[in-house]
């Protein structure tokens, strides 16, 4: 009935929904049973008569008590277990979620980000803090029994523990427009040695592409996609069309012939050689590109003829 079970908490949310479910049968049978049974029993009889009816103070006192106490129970043991799930641990990893129709960015403490695709350590507190680029979405991980919704200027937040290793589905729960039941990304719950790999060498996704087009989803990944564009409109920074193999005037007079050693070095150190009528306002992107991101950013602006 339920999904596996896949953060500590977990075991305690569905303890109190069974809980619930369970008393809701219990009440359910125990007043509609003795309401059909006594409409059966006292049912018109020619010549039947019913008898005079006062009340009964201890009846009305016991059927107003025992449910004001059980709800009052309810509520506290439903709080204590709500503020559990609302707030981190001090010591929790966070996580930067945005949402936007349809896919989901994460943004990790490095400063990597992924897209429709999270890893976390297993048996480690993670705190996701959201926002979304435009509409109401909601943030679903059925097996780490948590849900938030995300909201356009504002930020809300998850945490758990995972304690199960593998692949866990992240959903969005607000309908979004579209493409909202395709907006879903990949949870890897994995041992800190491999997660601690993946945040260092980014994984192997970009093994499934050519390098040209592992580029092309760096520049929208990465943000590239802001300042510079590929059709040779200026932009903050220089359009990437046709700009391999040119030589670029610099500020200081001098001139650079853009090759992979320049358009390397403007990842890295982009305050050392100013393209003229631009400023120096590129951030670095020194530990937020990996290997095969610089080379696939090349072969991407290579490729802009
Ligand atoms: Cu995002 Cu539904």
């Amino acid at each position: 009935m339920m999904p596996p079970q896949g953060s500590v908490f977990a075991g305690e949310v569905d303890f109190i929904y069974m809980a619930l479910f369970w008393l809701s049968v219990v009440l359910f049978w125990g007043i509609t049973g003795p309401a059909l049974y006594f409409a059966w029993r006292y049912r018109y009889k020619p010549g039947r008569v019913t008898p005079h009816q006062t009340h009964n103070t201890v009846l009305e006192i016991v059927w107003t008590v025992l449910p004001l106490v059980l709800c009052v129970g309810i509520f506290f043991w439903g709080l204590s277990s709500w503020m559990k799930s609302q707030v981190a641990p001090g010591e929790a990893m966070e996580i930067q979620v945005t949402a936007k129709q349809w896919l989901w960015t994460f943004e990790y403490p490095d400063g990597s980000r992924t897209v429709n695709d999270v890893h976390v350590p297993v048996n480690k507190a993670v705190r996701f803090v959201m926002t979304s680029d435009d509409v109401l979405h909601d943030f679903f991980v059925p097996d780490m029994r948590v849900k938030a919704d995300i909201v356009p200027g504002r930020y809300t937040q998850v945490w758990f523990t995972p304690t199960v290793l593998g692949l866990h589905t992240v959903t969005c729960a607000e309908y979004c427009g579209k493409g909202h039941s395709d907006m879903q990304a990949k949870l890897t719950v994995e041992s800190e040695d491999k997660y601690k790999e993946w945040i260092a060498t980014g994984g192997t996704e970009w093994m499934n592409y050519t390098p040209e087009d592992w580029g092309k989803i760096q520049r929208e990944e990465k943000g590239c996609a802001t300042c510079h564009s590929i059709d040779g409109t200026k932009g903050q920074g220089p359009s990437w069309k046709g700009i391999y193999g040119k030589m670029e005037k610099l500020n200081d007079g001098k001139t650079v012939l853009v090759d992979d050693a320049y358009i390397r070095e403007s990842m890295m150190f982009p305050q050392a050689k100013i393209v003229l009528g631009f400023d120096p306002i590129m951030p670095t992107f020194q530990g937020l590109l990996h290997e095969q991101d610089i080379r696939g950013l090349t072969a991407y602006i290579k490729s802009l003829k």
